[in-house]
């Protein structure tokens, strides 16, 4: 069984109680116990890990790559938070580790302020959700399975 690797990155550990007007009331405990049901749907293991440091990301990525090439590992669906607006060593690193990794945000960033509409992530993807919710987990889920 591969494994889904489900990765948030700055401030959404504080899901549930930051900005609940935008993000909602469940927690990241809620997040991961929906991606642990989509991934018994979908024939996945799930690996669920939160950080809010760039460099742990990164490394999370390349270790998400080097699983993929050994048939570990199905690919990734990152939350990479507001990293996503600044980060080029994110994106050197998705492209980098070569993984197959979908970009995922819980709300619709284009909806938001200016500075959210860009993002480093996206080129480097191989696909975009935002503005799903928290239930975009669980959908993301569901693409990855329709990839492999
Ligand atoms: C987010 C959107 C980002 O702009 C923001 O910095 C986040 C969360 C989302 O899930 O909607 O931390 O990625």
């Amino acid at each position: 069984m591969k494994t889904a690797l489900v990765l948030n990155g700055p401030n959404l550990n504080l899901l549930g109680t930051r900005e609940p007007d935008i993000y909602g009331s469940q927690t990241l405990a809620d997040v991961e116990k929906l991606c642990h049901a989509a991934c018994v749907t979908h024939g996945f293991t799930l690996d669920f890990r939160q950080s809010n440091h760039e460099g742990v990301l990164v490394d999370w990525i390349q270790e998400a790559g080097r699983g993929q090439q050994a048939g570990t590992v199905a690919g990734v669906i990152l939350n990479a938070g507001a990293y996503t607006h600044t980060s080029v060593a994110l994106h050197d690193a998705i492209k980098g580790a070569g993984v197959t990794l979908i970009e995922l945000h819980i709300s619709n960033v284009h909806a938001r302020e200016a500075f959210r509409h860009h993002s480093c992530i996206s080129p480097a993807a191989r696909a975009v959700m935002a503005g799903f919710g928290v239930p975009g987990y669980a959908l993301a889920i569901a693409a990855l399975a329709s990839f492999s």
